[in-house]
């Protein structure tokens, strides 16, 4: 049996040592490499599984490969030409292989949406940047657009700050209300996965807090992977925590054993602040 050949177990496992949970997978990576412009490799060999409804969190030293990973799960490298992708990203309830040729990125994107580090409005009003997703899907009716953008509001808990401007120009919200605007726009397409690269990086405490709180309820709703460069944040926001070394995966496991119990010494010595 080859090495991706190998069953990959339900959940979650250290990179050497699986260690299987109770919890559904909602996406498996299997035998992962990436190669930007046809020869740079980022990514070598991951094997890792997103636990439905769970936070998993990506970290690792500056250069690692945390972002092309997460890029992958929405086909965000298509984009570029000459990137590769080897492997599967297996995606449930339908089992499907999102980097399969015959799927449409366009389609992985509605599935999987992304959250980044600044807050990127479009230039419109806060309404048009959380009906964006629908337009582009085709939806019309004004009713059914009226309440996708109040339902997403409120899932970003947004909607009692703009209720009564929401007319507005995006960028009059202060940083934090517009990174909420950000991840409105993901949700009003209902998407499964939430990625959220280092989305606090700009941010202000008082407005870290509220994204983190929002996080942990969103997480009831859909599955999140989430990169960041701040421990504690790691440790208050996720339920599993994959380091990354070189791009390659070097420990996976439940987020308490990462943070108390690293089986990796550069795990450790990267969680201690002795790396990186
Ligand atoms: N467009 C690109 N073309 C070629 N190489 C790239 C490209 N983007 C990133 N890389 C390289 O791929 C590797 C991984 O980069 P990546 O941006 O994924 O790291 P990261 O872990 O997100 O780092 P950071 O914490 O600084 O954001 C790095 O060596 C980087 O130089
Ligand atoms: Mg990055």
């Amino acid at each position: 049996m080859t090495k991706l050949d190998t069953p990959i177990p339900a959940v979650a496992m250290t990179a050497t040592d699986a260690a299987p949970t109770a919890e559904k997978a909602k996406a498996e990576v299997r035998g992962l490499n990436f190669f930007y412009g046809g020869s740079v490799q980022a990514l070598k060999q991951i094997n890792l599984t997103l636990a439905e409804n769970q936070v998993t969190a990506l970290i690792g030293p500056s250069g690692c490969g945390k972002s092309t990973f997460l890029r992958c799960f929405n086909r965000m490298h298509d984009l570029y030409p000459g990137n590769r992708y080897e492997g599967e990203i297996v995606v449930q309830p339908d089992n499907t292989d999102i980097l399969g040729p015959k799927v449409d990125p366009i389609e992985v994107r509605m599935r999987v949406s992304m959250v980044f580090q600044k807050p990127n409005p479009f230039p419109k009003s806060i309404y048009e940047n959380v009906a964006y997703g629908l337009r582009v899907r085709g939806v019309k009716k004004r009713s059914i657009v009226d309440d996708k953008v109040e339902q997403a509001l409120r899932g970003a808990a947004l909607w009692s700050e703009v209720k009564d401007r929401l007319q507005d120009l995006a960028f009059n919200l202060s940083g934090g209300q517009q990174q909420r605007l950000c991840i409105a726009r993901a949700l009003a397409t209902d998407p499964e996965i939430l990625l959220f690269d280092e989305p606090t990086s700009a941010l202000d405490p008082i407005a870290t807090a509220s994204i983190e709180e929002l996080i942990a309820e969103l997480k009831n709703k859909l599955t999140i992977l989430i990169v960041t460069h701040n421990m504690q944040q790691a440790a208050r926001v996720s339920d599993y925590t994959a380091f990354m070394h070189l791009g390659e995966l070097v420990e996976f496991g439940d987020t308490n054993t990462i943070f108390t119990n690293p089986s990796n010494k550069r795990t450790e010595d990267y969680i201690t602040g002795r790396y990186g």
